[in-house]
């Protein structure tokens, strides 16, 4: 039975909670595996339209059962939010586990990722102030603190006391702020250990017992491959793996146990933060795409940078990845343009080359070249077959596949479930 991973192919935003709610009718259990609350995967359904930040967009399948794997940072309070209103709007939540190896944001990860962003100024990297960055270099330095020390009061009083020493030592000599108080930290992650300890367990344990009843896994990815540390535009990434390889350090899955790598790509790119983006229209162009497609992030609701598509890096992207199918999310925004422009190649210093930069500063650089495609002005939001789409829309879709060089499967079209053509089978 397959498992799919579903990954965001360009820099995040790309329509992953969508085609993840839809598949997630047919599946039996869904993983998110990296990042944290920093994701925002939109889902709209007749329950309505979430936003959701750290629990896999599964959760509406009555199939499913949804895990939060090691890979990601969990902040507690967003946790425990997010439940509350899924339950609110009538979902049940019985089936959501988080695995007891997932790092906690703590209230320093919080301020040190703000404190850190003023710091570097001009330089900011534009993070989404959630507390990823210091969390995740917590985990690496030793001096994280996991889910399963929330369950026993002592345990995680013991882990937090000496790294709570070194944090208000930074806190005070570093930045010149007030330190935290260990009283007030251990009162409230004592709460949430009582309200989450329902939740907590080993879910490697479940994801090996879903593979041994042939179960269809699905592993969610967040952010995209542009923004993975190390093979996206270093220093302007995020600090976890959203590639489909991280999917199986974040959840405890062997490589040779995913079967699918599924490319999640928009007709066109947006990113949020800083850091080059070759194909980024900065004149009316962009803001025309941004409007039509409300490209505002779902997070901290920044506006996003919008360009064409980059084929350039989407090829990148697709080899990191090992897609095997793609989908294409958002076509119906291209409706509106006379002609649509495609990056096929960049310009470095005079010269055209095919290849994405491996170097940040020399990726700013690359002016993209483009191909310049008919647009087809008119609406496609309600098209459900391939073969209905307009000419000139069936022609850009086949000229991405080409130039990803892999089958696209599924097109979307609109935020609804029913919104989605099928191309070809998964
Ligand atoms: P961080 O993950 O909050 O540390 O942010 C690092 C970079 O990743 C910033 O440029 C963010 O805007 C970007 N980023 C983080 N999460 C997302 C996401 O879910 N979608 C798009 N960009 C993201």
């Amino acid at each position: 039975m397959p498992v799919i991973a579903i990954i965001g192919a360009q820099w995040g935003d790309e329509g992953k909670g969508k085609i993840v709610e839809l598949l997630a009718q047919d599946a039996d259990m869904v993983i998110r595996f990296s990042g944290g609350d920093n994701a925002g995967h939109t889902v709209v359904n007749k329950l309505g339209e979430f936003k959701l930040h750290l629990i896999p967009s599964g959760i509406f399948s009555p199939r499913a059962t949804c895990l939060i794997g090691n890979g990601v940072a969990i902040n507690p309070r967003v946790f425990l939010d997010e439940i509350d209103q899924l339950n609110k709007s009538g979902v049940t939540t019985s089936k959501v586990f988080i695995s007891d190896h997932a790092h906690l944001i703590m209230p320093y990860h919080l301020l040190i990722d703000g404190l850190e962003e003023q710091r570097r100024g001009g330089q900011a990297i534009g993070t989404t102030r959630k507390g990823i960055g210091p969390t995740f270099a917590d985990k690496a330095a030793r001096l994280g603190i996991r889910t399963g020390d929330l369950l026993d009061k002592d345990i995680f009083t013991q882990r937090l006391r000496p790294i709570l020493e070194y944090k208000n030592t930074i806190l005070t000599q570093v930045y010149g702020e007030k330190p935290l108080s260990l009283e007030d930290i251990v009162s409230s992650y004592s709460q949430y250990g009582e309200h989450l300890a329902a939740y907590i367990t080993d879910t490697s344990l479940m994801i090996d017992e879903a593979l041994g009843n042939n179960n269809i896994i699905l592993l969610e990815g967040a952010q995209g491959t542009l923004l993975d540390p190390d093979f996206g535009t270093y220093p302007y990434t995020t600090s976890s793996s959203p590639l489909a390889g991280g999917a199986c350090i974040g959840t405890g899955l062997g490589p040779t146990r995913i079967n699918h790598s599924l490319g999640i790509f928009k007709a066109y790119c947006t990113r949020v933060g800083a850091g080059p983006m070759p194909t980024e229209l900065k004149g009316e162009t962009g803001n025309i795409i941004r409007e039509q497609a409300h490209e505002y992030g779902a997070t901290t609701g920044r506006p996003r940078r919008c360009g064409w598509f980059d084929a350039v890096a989407a090829r990148y992207s697709s080899r990191i990845n090992g897609f095997n199918g793609a989908v294409i999310t958002r076509l119906d925004i291209l409706d509106i343009f006379p002609s649509i422009k495609i990056a096929t190649s960049y310009k470095l210093d005079g010269e055209i080359i095919n290849y994405f930069p491996s170097n940040t500063t020399t990726l700013a650089k690359c002016q993209p070249v483009y191909e310049e495609l008919p647009g087809w002005q008119t609406s496609t939001s309600h098209i459900r077959q391939f073969e209905e789409l307009p000419r000139e829309a069936k022609q850009y879709v086949s000229y991405l596949e080409k130039i990803i060089n892999c089958p696209v499967k599924l097109i979307s079209v609109g935020a609804s479930r029913e919104q989605t053509i099928k191309k070809a089978p998964l």
